[in-house]
């Protein structure tokens, strides 16, 4: 069964519960956009997910395997992969060492997909600007053996020209497993994504097909951020 099923999971941030009850699944190939407002816990549901933050109650299995008792190196292992917001790129090293951190396989590959890392594979991550540092998070995650990718706003502080390119990059990631993407560009999570899923308050507010949201009663209650509206990807360019 190639899912990864979160069922009534709760997780606290300190003392503070702040995931009451999150229910979903994502299915393989899927990407599913994670949406809801700022400080809905979108983040805390997939460093959960993760292991990084310890989870209180419900279940998570992925591909049949309970990942409830793993680490995140094991739930790493199992075929996740996370994708926190600045990339999580080690910033001393340069962008060779980068991508041969965790890759499964010839590093070079990952220029058929992200040319424009070859001018960059010398250079220092600390000097890359913020478009350059995703794109390498994406090459890193393209050349592991990574099948579930848990993504957290790529767009964030990102030019449209730049955030038009991730559309690609999510895509590229798309042929290699499943993505579940926390987004607040509507615009973003809709040219990729299949389904989403909203969240508010630590809890499964709605969900649908991604082309059902705009007609959608939480979307009509402003219950999804708007952030980003600038990117059309209709627009040509
Ligand atoms: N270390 C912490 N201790 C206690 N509460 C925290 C901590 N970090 C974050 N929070 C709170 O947890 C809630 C959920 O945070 P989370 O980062 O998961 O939200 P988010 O949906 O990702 O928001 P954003 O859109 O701003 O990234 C927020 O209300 C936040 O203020
Ligand atoms: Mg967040």
């Amino acid at each position: 069964m190639s899912s990864l099923v979160i069922s009534h999971m709760g997780a606290n941030l300190g003392e503070r519960p702040i995931l009451h009850d999150i229910d979903f699944a994502v299915n393989s190939g899927e990407v599913v956009a994670l949406l809801g407002r700022n400080g809905m816990g979108k983040t805390t549901t997939l460093k959960t997910v993760m292991g990084v933050v310890a989870m209180t109650r419900g279940e998570i299995v992925l591909e049949g395997r309970r990942l409830n008792r793993m680490t995140t190196h094991q739930r790493r292992r199992a075929g996740l992969m996370y994708v926190p917001e600045d990339g999580g790129v080690f910033q001393t090293l340069t962008v060779e060492e980068n991508l041969r951190v965790g890759a499964a396989r010839p590093v070079k590959g990952v220029l058929g997909p992200f040319p424009e890392l070859e001018p960059l594979w010398h250079r220092t991550a600390a000097l890359l600007s913020g478009g350059e540092r995703k794109i390498l998070a994406f090459g890193r995650a393209w050349l592991s053996d990574a099948r579930w990718f848990l993504i957290d706003e790529p767009s964030l502080g990102l030019a449209p020209a730049v955030i038009k390119r991730l559309t690609e990059a999510i895509k590229t990631l798309k042929d290699k497993g499943s993505v579940l993407l926390v987004e607040q560009n509507v615009r973003l999570a809709e040219a990729v994504s299949d389904r989403y899923v909203l969240i508010v308050l630590g809890r499964v507010a709605a969900s649908g097909a991604m082309s059902d949201l705009r007609q959608s009663a939480a979307y009509a209650e402003g219950l999804v951020n708007l952030a980003g509206g600038i990117y059309d990807t209709q627009s040509s360019s």
